[in-house]
């Protein structure tokens, strides 16, 4: 069972992603444990603020560190010590599969949504053990930061995905990206499903959608390939994509 908590101002955007399809499920499955807790809740004043103007001026709000400390020591309560507690942030590291299959790993994790212009950066020196981004862009909270890590760490849990496929032959599982797919009919708009596929050879299965694999990350994710682990096979696999372009782009 993993138990995730999650600090946001904004508890019910949560609602439609978390009672939907695999998210639901793994709940129901008693996987997952999820918790929603609301900033707003920790607030001493009788408006309930929960920010404050930033220090030597500027636009927008901060959100303020005697609210959010406590709040998540609160929500941390007993936790084991070492319980991650990430800061949803555009200036985070960029979150990815391996961080995915990390945190799935952890009995327990903390998020804390961000808002407004930014948190008292006290609260990062203080409690927050991760600040992560999801990408090069940046969004108007951490709410859907939140929600896209949680989605892509339960699919890791055991169990969650169920019938529906494990995780470790897709995309990015070993570093490289996975090959096309294809289903019914045979051939549509006079294209046709390759050969191999309609011919049942599990072997020579196999074999193809490795290389269409490591075809497409050439392609499409070059970058992928300075850090992939790659065998002799597949390094030989990628010379010969290079030669093959080579001699397209002579002709
Ligand atoms: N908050 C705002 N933008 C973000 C991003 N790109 N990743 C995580 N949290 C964010």
């Amino acid at each position: 069972m993993l138990q995730i908590d999650i600090l946001t101002l904004f508890p019910s955007m949560f609602e439609g992603p978390m009672t939907e399809s695999m998210l639901w499920k793994a709940r129901d499955r008693g996987l997952l444990d999820l918790r929603l807790h609301q900033i707003r809740d920790w607030a001493t004043t009788r408006h309930k603020i929960v920010d404050d103007l930033p220090y030597g001026g500027g636009g927008g709000m901060v959100l303020k560190p005697d609210i959010l400390v406590p709040a998540v020591e609160s929500v941390l309560d007993a936790a084991p010590s070492g319980t991650p507690v990430l800061l949803m942030s555009p200036q985070g590291q960029v979150f990815n599969h391996n961080m995915a299959t990390w945190l799935a790993q952890q009995p327990r994790f903390v998020m804390i949504c961000g808002h407004y212009e930014g948190i008292d950066d006290r609260v990062r020196q203080l409690v927050v053990t991760h600040e992560v981004s999801i990408g090069d862009y940046v969004l108007t909270g951490g709410e859907l930061p939140a929600m896209v890590i949680v989605d892509a760490v339960i699919r890791h849990i055991p169990g969650v995905l169920g019938a529906e496929g494990g995780a470790e032959r897709e995309s990015h599982a070993d570093g490289v990206l996975e090959g096309p797919q294809y289903t019914r009919p045979p051939v549509y708009r006079g294209v046709s499903v390759p050969q191999v596929l309609l011919d049942g050879n599990h072997g020579e299965i196999e074999r193809w959608r490795r290389v269409e694999g490591l075809r497409r990350t050439w392609q499409q994710r070059p970058d992928l390939l300075r850090t992939a682990p790659l065998s002799e096979d597949e390094k030989y696999l990628l010379a010969r994509f290079a030669e093959e372009d080579a001699k397209r782009r002579r002709a």
